[in-house]
C-alpha cells in the first residue's frame, strides 16, 4: 500500500496534535483521532478524521500512532488499558525528561510494540513548513518504516537508538529558548520601570539576540573549547562578565523588577570567580555547571 494512503492514529488534539491531524490529512491519510477532551476532535472530524469511541479504537484502527500530549504520564495514562501493541509503532513527541522516555520505550516494548520518541522544534502553526523539523530517536527500523509519514510534519533529524537523545536534544534547544524569551521579558521590564520605549528596545534585542553567533564564534570552535576544558581569552573575562551581571541585579533592585534571573546568572560568575576563574574566558562557567552534575554524582567537585 503506498504511503499517501496508508491509515494513520494520532492521540492528543492541543494545537500541536491538531496541526498534526491537518497535514496528515491533506496528504490523503485516513486519519483516526482521539482525545480526552473529545470537543477538540469536533473541527478535524468536519474535515475528514475519524473519532474514536476510545484509546484502544483508535490504537487498533492504524499500526501507526502518533501522540502528542502533555507529558509521558499522559501516554500510560491513555495506553495502559491497551495490554496488546503488538507490531504497533508509537511516536511519542511529547515532552518528558530523557530518562522517562527511556523508561516509556521498555513499557512499550514490553508489550510488543516500537517506541520512537520525537521533539518537534516549530509551534503548531509552522508546522509542515520548510522551516519544520523534529528531533527522533529509538527503534531505527520503525523510525525508517514511518519516515515518509513524519516528513510530511517538517524534515527529520535522526539521533539513533538511544530513545533519550531526541528528548535531550528537544530539551537542550528549549533550555536555550526559554531563557532567552524570559530574559526578553526581564528586559522589557527594566526599560519599562524608568517609562523607557519597550518597543525600541525590543528591536534593539531582537537584533542583538541575531548577533549573538556572532559575538561568540562559530559553534565548532566554542565545542572544541568546552570538550577540551580550555577557557582562552582576555577580551570577555569572568571579572568583567561578572561585574556586568551584578549589575543587572542591582539595576533590577534598584527598580523594582524581579532578581531571579539574573540572579541565577550571578551566581555562575560568582561560583566561577571563587573557584579561580577570574581572570578566564566566560566560558569557565561551563566547569561551574558540570561541578553540580559531579557534586550529584558524587565525584570529587575539584574545579
Ligand atoms: N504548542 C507548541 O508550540 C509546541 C511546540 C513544540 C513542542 N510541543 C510539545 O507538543 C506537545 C503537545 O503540545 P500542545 O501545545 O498541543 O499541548 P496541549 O494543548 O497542552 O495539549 C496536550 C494534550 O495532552 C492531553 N493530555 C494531557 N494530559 C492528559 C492525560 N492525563 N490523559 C489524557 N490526555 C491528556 C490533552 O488532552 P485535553 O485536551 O483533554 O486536555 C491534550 O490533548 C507537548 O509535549 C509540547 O511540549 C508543543
Amino acid at each position: 500500500m503506498p504511503v499517501t494512503t496508508t491509515a494513520l492514529t494520532v492521540i492528543g488534539l492541543g494545537p500541536m496534535g491538531q496541526a498534526m491531524t491537518r497535514i496528515l490529512l491533506a496528504a490523503g491519510h485516513p486519519v483516526t483521532v482521539w482525545n480526552r477532551t473529545p470537543a477538540r476532535a469536533d473541527a478535524l472530524v468536519e474535515t475528514g478524521a475519524t473519532r474514536a469511541s476510545e484509546p484502544a479504537a483508535a490504537v487498533t484502527a492504524s499500526e501507526l500512532t502518533i501522540l502528542s500530549l502533555t507529558d509521558y504520564q499522559a501516554m500510560y495514562d491513555i495506553l495502559d488499558p491497551i495490554e496488546d501493541l503488538t507490531g504497533r509503532t508509537i511516536v511519542n513527541l511529547s515532552s518528558d525528561t530523557p530518562e522517562r522516555t527511556a523508561s516509556a520505550a521498555d513499557w512499550v516494548a514490553g508489550r510488543g510494540g516500537h517506541l520512537v520518541a520525537g521533539g518537534v522544534m516549530v509551534p503548531a502553526p509552522m508546522l509542515g513548513t520548510d522551516a519544520a523539523y523534529a528531533y527522533y530517536s529509538g527503534d531505527p527500523d520503525a523510525f525508517r518504516r514511518w519516515e515518509p509519514v513524519l516528513r510530511l510534519l517538517g524534515s527529520t533529524r535522526f539521533l539513533g537508538a538511544d530513545v533519550r537523545l531526541a528528548q535531550l536534544f528537544y530539551l537542550a534547544n528549549l533550555d536555550v529558548f526559554l531563557t532567552t524569551l524570559a530574559s526578553m521579558l526581564h528586559a522589557a521590564a527594566l526599560i519599562q520601570s524608568v517609562g523607557g520605549p519597550v518597543e525600541n528596545a525590543l528591536a534593539d534585542l531582537y537584533e542583538h539576540v541575531q548577533l549573538i553567533p556572532s559575538i561568540i564564534g562559530p559553534s565548532a570552535e566554542l565545542a572544541a573549547d568546552l570538550v577540551g576544558g580550555s577557557h582562552p581569552g582576555e577580551l570577555s573575562t569572568v571579572t568583567m562578565m561578572g561585574a556586568t551581571a551584578g549589575h543587572i541585579v542591582e539595576a533590577s533592585v534598584e527598580s523594582g523588577v524581579g532578581r531571579g534571573l539574573p540572579d541565577a546568572i550571578k551566581n555562575l560568575y560568582d561560583a566561577a570567580t571563587a573557584a579561580g576563574h577570574g581572570g578566564d574566558n566566560w566560558t569557565s562557567l561551563f566547569e561551574v555547571i558540570k561541578a553540580e552534575h559531579r557534586k550529584q554524582a558524587g565525584v570529587p567537585t575539584g574545579l
